[in-house]
């Protein structure tokens, strides 16, 4: 299993670009099975839970082409024939949002056989608001031997108000009504901007779809959707994380090719930790203040502060002036990286959804784990201005989700590199 070693102390300078965003990528990739034509991806984030994709995708019988050029990061995508409908638990194990494929499944097919996800690292995540919005919409679902068996003759235009907020619920019931009979009205919808730019390639293939982005959705089904291009939106976590590494190392960085309109919530809360920000058209530069002050952080849905920030945030708030408290509303369990912080030397206590961190604690390098993406990308931002060499195992996890990682922040001045390279190579 691969690790990286890092040896903290060097402020980050110049310019990091922004991949496409994982969260966006995913649900479009899905959207290629509403039509038998080919859809075509630009910036495409080249990580791991791409390539689950387009095996899922492969698996059920379309064809993928995964390309990662020069010119482009680009997908074409061909589901002219999708002889296998089945999400087998061999590639769901390793990728929840594989759930994504069910609502187009039975919109395009009428059948699908979708293994069951089963939790992960930060929570239960369970998908019974997928099933009860598709039932609702007419299609029968059982659960068998740990598979979902969907069946619908054609879906039928419903109106939904989400028990819960939910963004992979919200795309797989919007992706469904594109092609179902009559209008369907989804209130209590998620507004992450990762729905509105599904829903940009969803108008783009001849759906009808109204207030995408804001918490009441309206979609006219058609009969058929046609092919379409359409470039993914910039990764905001991504972009998130990096801001937060120009901030921790006291460092000068230029965050490139990102969507700043995306990250108000983070922005404004860099800010009140002293944190100064210039925001471009497509840049966000970020730089030392003075001394960082404690700020408190509690995580909600879009435009709130993203819970997918939260572990990135905990390790910017160890080294802050005073106390924070961070509040985790999203997920049950996504303190992974708390244990691990604090053995780099971390005064951090938990109380139910609360962690309380008392700053400005010295950081010391360690052995440490990873356990989830956004945690091990905090352990990686810890490591940056922790004393001394520190070793993370499994960075299979941060694979899954930021492109050249290492190479990104490397190249603006950290001494990171996967186990076996030489130290500093560029
Ligand atoms: C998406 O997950 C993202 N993943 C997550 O990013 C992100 O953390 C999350 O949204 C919240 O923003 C993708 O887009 C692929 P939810 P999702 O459904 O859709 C409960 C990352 O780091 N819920 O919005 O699975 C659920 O348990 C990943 O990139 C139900 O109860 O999250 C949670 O408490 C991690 N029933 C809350 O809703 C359901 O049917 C929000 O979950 C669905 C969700």
């Amino acid at each position: 299993m691969d690790k990286f070693v890092v040896r903290g102390g060097n402020p980050l300078l110049g310019t990091i670009k922004v991949s496409g965003a994982k969260n966006s990528a995913l649900p479009c990739m899905a959207a290629a099975i509403l039509t038998e034509e080919e859809v075509i991806l630009e910036n495409i984030p080249q990580v791991h839970d791409i390539e689950t994709e387009r095996r899922l995708l492969t698996s059920m019988g379309a064809e993928v082409e995964l390309g990662y050029g020069r010119a482009q990061h680009r997908t074409h995508i061909k589901c002219a024939i999708l002889s296998d409908p089945v999400a087998k638990y061999e590639i769901v194990k390793t990728m929840r949002a594989s759930s994504l494929v069910l609502g187009p499944l039975i919109a395009r097919t009428g059948i699908a056989r979708v293994a069951m996800p089963g939790g992960c690292a930060i929570g239960g995540r369970p998908i019974d608001l997928h099933i009860s919005g598709l039932e609702a919409m007419g299609a029968t679902i059982t659960q068998d031997h740990g598979y979902l068996e969907a069946r619908a003759d054609r879906l039928k235009g419903a109106h939904i108000v989400f028990d819960k907020i939910t963004v992979t619920g919200t795309e797989d019931l919007l992706m469904a009504a594109t092609l179902a009979e009559g209008e369907s009205l989804f209130e209590n919808c998620a507004r992450e901007p990762e729905v509105t730019d599904l829903a940009a390639l969803l108008v783009a293939m001849g759906a009808k779809i109204e207030g995408a982005g804001t918490a009441t959705i309206r979609v006219q089904g058609v009969a058929k959707l046609h092919g379409a291009r359409h470039r993914i939106n910039p990764d905001r976590i991504e972009a998130g994380t990096f801001l937060v590494a120009g901030a921790i190392t006291g460092g000068d960085l230029n965050v490139d090719c990102c969507e700043p309109k995306h990250l108000g919530a983070l922005i404004s809360k860099l800010e009140q930790c002293g944190v100064k920000i210039d925001v471009g058209a497509d840049y966000v530069r970020v730089r030392s203040g003075g001394e960082l002050k404690a700020a408190d952080i509690t995580t909600e849905e879009y435009p709130g502060f993203p819970t997918d920030m939260q572990a990135q945030y905990m390790a910017l708030a160890t080294q802050a002036e005073g106390t924070s408290s961070v509040t985790e509303n999203i997920f049950e369990n996504r303190f992974m990286h708390v244990q691990e912080l604090i053995r780099m030397g971390a005064n951090i206590t938990i109380s139910g959804r609360t962690a309380t961190i008392r700053g400005k604690t010295p950081l010391q390098s360690a052995a440490v784990m990873c356990s989830d993406l956004r945690a091990s990308a905090s352990l990686v931002l810890a490591a940056l201005v922790a004393d001394g060499e520190t070793i993370l195992d499994r960075v299979y996890h941060l694979d899954r989700g930021y492109e050249h990682f290492e190479e990104k922040l490397r190249g603006v001045g950290a001494q990171i590199r996967r186990m076996g390279d030489v130290f500093g190579k560029k």
